[in-house]
């Protein structure tokens, strides 16, 4: 039994969870942990538990425990350390004893025996060994307030053991984020529903989930979005699904939240239908070529399995008659930046430069074009302006004049035609026509006017990974210039081994990518600007780049090597995160250092199925357009 006050604040599983603390080990951790990563803990704990028989179907890993510590005594005895459950073992003293020498039917009859005793509440022959990690936070109970102070003082071993009650859990996790978003908080009654308008949670927290009422977990959506965030697991193991149901939740539970999604393999539009077809919210879906209607968009989409044969003709024609469909055009000739101008003039310093007239201009033209670039407060990555190339023209055939260059070669023909240059600087009469296409300047267009989700779904890599790099780049751009840091705006990078491949990986455009996306990650959290990644794989990917996301999502990670790494990069115990290798789709190890209500103590979930969200859609007719 517990004591009466404690029974508010813990469980013992009706009478069945009576353990005490047995050991603590020092462990040797190579990795350290950085500020925004997971903990790292220096200790472990193992806690020995009386057998009850129906005790093993309710122990889960991932569970919390508290213990008295010796800061205990000051507290009027209530201050505990806090454990999170790694590992569980029911052993059988009998089997224990058991030699692999022993005469073989012996063995075997000892075995068979054993059978039995599970099903008893034998406490002499059996017990459940736990081991347990400490969450370097300590839980001082007063009165029923609960106050938690980060840092690790040594449990007294002999203690008993608490299991952390599910008010307890909630309450630490959910209270204050449901302050924050301004939603009732009672202690008593848990409320919560899997409706993404409902309810912005993201789901259910896998502890006492076999109860009657789940408790919801809840996620601060700026925090997410603007410290950036990173989903892992193999294929199959929702990642999409989640990516949707997070993304879904973040434009109905945020003020102006913008996203932008790199939807490499299609899957978007179908995953987030209902959102494309909602008339309040400002959306695109941005495709390699034109699309020519409904049913030729139904056939280019991937859809899950489970929906291979549902009938999604209505919401399809609402999103097209609602213009939400554009397709993507180069612009033939990507308009030239100083950067292409200052490559020219290496270029001709290198073709040109032989003859030392022709050098002395280049250098001069040179000079002038950064003058300009410092004059004007500009930067190299930026587009060229008509005036710029005017002035260019006129500089570069006075320094041409000056130092006698030859009006027959090659530095000369270059300096007397940069104006030419302004005809790639607007689209051409043909992209005009066109009202459904679209080039960068125009998506960029469309975030800084009122489109609140932008999905480009382009399978070709060169395409997407080419408006990756621009896309971000010009962003990150805008922003400095103007100190604008709203509204936040998220790009998210499914399939993300394919946009920040580790640098020694990665050639030519791939280069380029995972360098911008990697600055954007870096520099966009002071921007309003964040990111999402999700892969299968993290063994190949640009490490710096990982190293920015300050919430994660685990899934299964069959490759052990992925495991050590996300280990290591990101901190999170062996012990826990081998728990993830028995996950079905939808269940995910999360830990963040500033999005959830506890800084890095990872927990398990169960996120909501974006595909149920999608299966009530269909069935209502909300689908169809009331015209
Ligand atoms: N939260 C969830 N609850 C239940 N099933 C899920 C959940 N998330 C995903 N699934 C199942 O897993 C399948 C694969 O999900 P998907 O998001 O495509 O995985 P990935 O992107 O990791 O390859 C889905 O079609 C769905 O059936
Ligand atoms: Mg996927």
């Amino acid at each position: 039994m517990l004591e009466v006050d404690l029974n508010k604040h813990f469980t013992d599983l009706d009478n069945r969870f009576d353990a005490r603390l047995s050991a603590v080990f020092a462990v040797r951790r190579t990795e350290v942990s950085a500020e925004t990563t997971g903990f790292s803990a220096k200790y472990e704990c193992r806690i020995k538990t009386q057998y009850q028989k129906d005790l093993m179907g309710l122990l889960e890993e991932g569970m919390l425990l508290a213990v008295r510590n010796f800061k205990a005594k000051k507290y009027d005895n209530k201050r505990f350390t806090l454990l999170e459950i790694s590992r569980i073992g029911p052993e059988h003293f009998g089997l224990r004893g058991l030699s692999d020498t022993s005469y073989y039917p012996y063995q075997f009859e000892i075995i068979e025996q054993s059978m039995a005793d599970w099903d008893t509440d034998d406490k002499a022959t059996m017990m459940i060994q736990i081991s347990a990690i400490p969450l370097n936070y300590d839980l001082i109970i007063s009165g029923y307030e609960h106050q938690y102070v980060k840092g690790f003082t040594y449990p007294i071993v002999g203690e008993r053991v608490y299991i952390l009650n599910k008010n307890t859990i909630h309450r630490m996790y959910n209270r204050q984020l449901l302050q924050e978003l301004g939603l009732p908080w009672d202690d008593n009654k848990i409320v919560t529903n899997s409706e993404a308008r409902k309810d912005p949670r993201i789901g259910t927290i896998k502890m006492f989930q076999e109860e009657k009422e789940p408790i919801p977990i809840y996620v601060s959506y700026e925090r997410l979005a603007r410290y950036h965030f990173g989903v892992f697991s193999f294929t199959g193991g929702g990642k999409s699904n989640l990516v949707s149901n997070i993304l879904r939740r973040m434009l109905y539970h945020t003020k102006d939240t913008k996203i932008v999604i790199f939807d490499i393999s299609m899957e978007y539009p179908f995953l987030l239908q209902d959102v494309f077809a909602d008339t309040t919210i400002n959306s695109k879906i941005i495709t390699e070529t034109p699309v020519a209607d409904a049913e030729h968009f139904r056939k280019i989409l991937v859809t899950p399995r489970k929906f291979e044969k549902s009938d999604i003709s209505d919401p399809l024609q609402t999103i097209y008659k609602l213009g939400r469909l554009g397709h993507f055009v180069d612009g033939s000739e990507h308009p030239p930046t100083y950067d292409d101008m200052l490559d020219d003039i290496k270029r001709l310093a290198e073709d040109e430069g032989k003859k030392v007239v022709n050098l002395n201009a280049i250098v001069q033209i040179k000079m002038k074009l950064l003058q300009w670039v410092k004059e004007h407060k500009l930067e190299r990555s930026q587009i060229v302006s008509k005036e710029f190339l005017d002035y260019l023209q006129t500089e570069a055939l006075s320094a041409c004049e000056k130092f006698k260059v030859w009006n027959r070669g090659g530095l000369y023909g270059w300096a007397s035609t940069r104006t030419e240059l302004a005809t790639f600087l607007e689209p051409s009469e043909e992209e005009k026509k066109d009202e459904d296409s679209y080039t960068t300047e125009m998506l960029v267009h469309l975030l800084e006017g009122d489109t609140r989700l932008l999905c480009l779904s382009i399978v070709e890599p060169s395409v997407v990974k080419q408006l990756a790099i621009t896309l971000t780049s010009d962003m990150l751009r805008h922003r400095k210039r103007e100190f604008q840091v709203d509204p936040q705006i998220l790009f998210v990078f499914d399939e993300a081994q394919e946009f920040i491949p580790a640098y020694d990986k990665a050639r030519g455009i791939d280069s380029a990518c995972t360098q911008r996306i990697e600055t954007l990650l870096r520099q966009g959290r002071k921007y309003g600007l964040g990111g999402c990644v999700a892969t299968q794989r993290i063994a190949y990917l640009n490490t710096n780049a990982l190293q920015q996301l300050h919430t994660y999502f685990v899934g299964p990670l069959p490759r052990p090597y992925d495991r050590t790494l996300v280990s290591s990069t990101f901190t999170i115990d062996q012990g826990i995160l081998e728990k993830t290798l028995e996950f079905a789709p939808g269940q995910w190890l999360l830990s963040s250092y500033i999005a959830t209500g506890m800084e890095n103590v990872p927990i398990f979930i169960t996120a909501d199925n974006s595909e149920t969200e999608l299966e009530k859609f269909l069935s209502t007719k909300q689908n169809k357009l009331s015209s």
